[in-house]
């Protein structure tokens, strides 16, 4: 399959998706989040691949969403019916594969929203970072309302919302937004070395450690242990078909 805003590539378990519209920061227009939609299915389907890698051709990782595009929808019933059949943001969150995502220059608005939904967070040194939607008089809607506030404090969350303020990478980290920073030039190296770490250990712990921490984190603590319990029997195959 050949993509025009992005591209993937697989090798040895790790599939490699690269945002591309170089000239544009990365901004994700219509067909960039249609292309990201189709080769996130076929990841999903296809029982090769354990980890991606996400990250982002030229200058930036992603500076949102493409601003040119705002209100070209032919109505706001089209627009809001696109946004459910293709729901890429559930669809890259449901993901049982383990997502690296590795930022630089700027991840902001969709961008940095698309990472959230990732598993793990690497970025350069000097990435800066942001939810500017408030300046535009809009509100982020890639999940980032949530998601933000998940991730790190709800009260850094609310303050970097409200005012649409970027942040440097010191902060990024000290608030838990990303996990590692490093060196530009080491960036995908750092990111293939974390992928192989994971493919290296039991597939089917990862799997189902992914799932159980993901279903568990929005359930009362005493439902999430339930959940705990019922995947590992269905791991251990007690509900018929063992799982490798
Ligand atoms: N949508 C559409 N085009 C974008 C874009 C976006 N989100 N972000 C950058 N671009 C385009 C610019 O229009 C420019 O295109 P041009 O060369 O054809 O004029 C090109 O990318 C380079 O951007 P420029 O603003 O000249 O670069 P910069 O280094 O001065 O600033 C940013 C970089 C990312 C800080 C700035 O582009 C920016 O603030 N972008 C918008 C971010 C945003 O609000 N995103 C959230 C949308 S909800």
């Amino acid at each position: 399959m050949s993509y025009q805003t992005i591209s993937y590539n697989k090798e040895d378990g790790i599939g490699e998706i690269k945002l591309k519209r170089p000239d544009k920061y990365n901004a994700l227009n219509i067909k960039m989040r249609d292309e990201l939609y189709e080769v996130f299915l076929s990841i999903k389907d296809d029982p090769d691949i354990g980890v991606v890698l996400i990250g982002g051709e030229g200058r930036a990782f992603c500076s949102g969403a493409d601003i040119s595009e705002f209100g070209t929808a032919p109505s706001r019933v089209i627009a809001r019916d696109v946004r459910w059949e293709r729901d890429l943001w559930s669809l890259i969150y449901g993901m049982d594969e383990v997502l690296i995502c590795l930022m630089h220059g700027y991840a902001l608005g969709a961008g940095l929203e698309m990472a959230m939904l990732c598993d793990f967070r690497l970025a350069a040194f000097g990435t800066k970072f942001g939810l500017p939607e408030v300046n535009l008089g809009m509100i982020p809607t890639a999940t980032g309302t949530q998601t933000l506030p998940s991730l790190i404090n709800l009260g850094k969350a609310l303050e970097i919302i409200f005012t649409g303020k970027f942040i440097g990478c010191d902060e990024a980290l000290e608030l838990g937004l990303i996990h590692r920073a490093v060196p530009q030039n080491e960036l995908y190296g750092e990111g293939k070395k974390l992928a192989r770490r994971i493919l290296s250990l039991p597939q089917v712990s990862i799997k189902f450690i992914k799932e159980a921490m993901r279903r568990g984190l929005d359930l009362p603590l005493w439902e999430a242990i339930g959940v705990e319990g019922v995947l590992f029997r269905k791991m251990r195959g007690e509900f018929g078909g063992a799982h490798r």
